[in-house]
């Protein structure tokens, strides 16, 4: 695969800034030999960003560090929210941008989306961005028109050269945390159409670089049956995130 895979950890609303600090510290043993081959990256809560990156950084670790949501104003009155030149002081690499459960708890819309990827992108970090049906659109059989729509309304605006390194991670909504998964080929029906939609916004050289996660219920057992398509560069990992061992192997299935 010409594409590095990715594979990420969402931490959602667990774990301390201590307990961030221990996780990454076991996962960087398992992780050690891979980072040639594959990008690992974790996204702890804003709470243990600090730590973690500390860790990352007085131990060398080789993984990268995400946030898993910011706002778009480079700063002004939004009480609760953090901006992106906090995330960049912390050594933040990424921002997940999008996640399903910022769209349904959290207000997030496409056209939020949007304006936070263009400021992520413009405090010089990457956004992955989440898109995905819920299950009344997959039954409706509309998934892949869903998710075209909502990769052009997340990267509308962007330069070609962003379109060919933003991260997106397909993430069925019913598919998250419910141990249900779309087949591998299904998922990568859809990556597919990510990626062609990102070629027809952007190019095609873009619609090659682009990575293209997936995510939901992914555990060590089936997570290379998603990686042997070839439309799907990684995975977005909530539950099995959490644990160094069973995250070292998904990213070692990666591989
Ligand atoms: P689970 O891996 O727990 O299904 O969560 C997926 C997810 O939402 C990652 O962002």
């Amino acid at each position: 695969m010409a594409r590095r895979p990715m594979v990420a950890g969402n931490w959602k609303m667990y774990k301390t800034a201590g307990e961030g600090a221990i996780l990454v510290q076991n996962l960087e043993e398992h992780v050690r030999d891979l980072w040639e081959d594959v990008e690992v990256v974790v996204c702890p809560p804003f709470t243990a960003l600090k730590s973690v990156s500390t860790v990352i950084e007085l131990d060398r670790l080789q993984i990268g560090l995400g946030a898993q949501d910011m706002h778009w104003e480079p700063e002004g009155a939004y009480t609760g929210a953090i901006a992106a030149r906090m995330l960049v002081d912390l050594r933040c690499d990424y921002v997940i941008v999008g996640h399903s459960e910022r769209r349904e708890y959290f207000g997030e819309t496409d056209a939020t989306v949007n304006k936070k990827v263009h400021a992520v992108f413009e405090a010089g970090m990457v956004p992955i961005v989440c898109v995905g049906e819920s299950l009344a659109v997959r039954e409706a059989d509309e998934t892949e028109a869903f998710v075209r729509s909502q990769v052009r309304a997340a990267l509308e605006g962007l330069t070609a050269e962003q379109g060919a390194r933003v991260v997106i991670a397909y993430e069925p909504v019913w598919a998250i945390g419910t141990g249900r998964t779309p087949t591998p080929e299904g998922a990568n029906d859809v990556a597919r159409s990510i990626r062609a939609t990102v070629g027809a916004m952007f190019g095609q050289p873009a619609a090659m670089q682009v990575r293209v996660l997936y995510g939901g219920s992914v555990k060590p057992e089936n997570a290379s049956t998603f990686f042997v398509e070839p439309d799907i560069d990684g995975a977005l990992v909530g539950g099995a995130a959490l644990k160094a061992d069973s995250f070292a192997e998904i990213a070692e299935a990666a591989r």
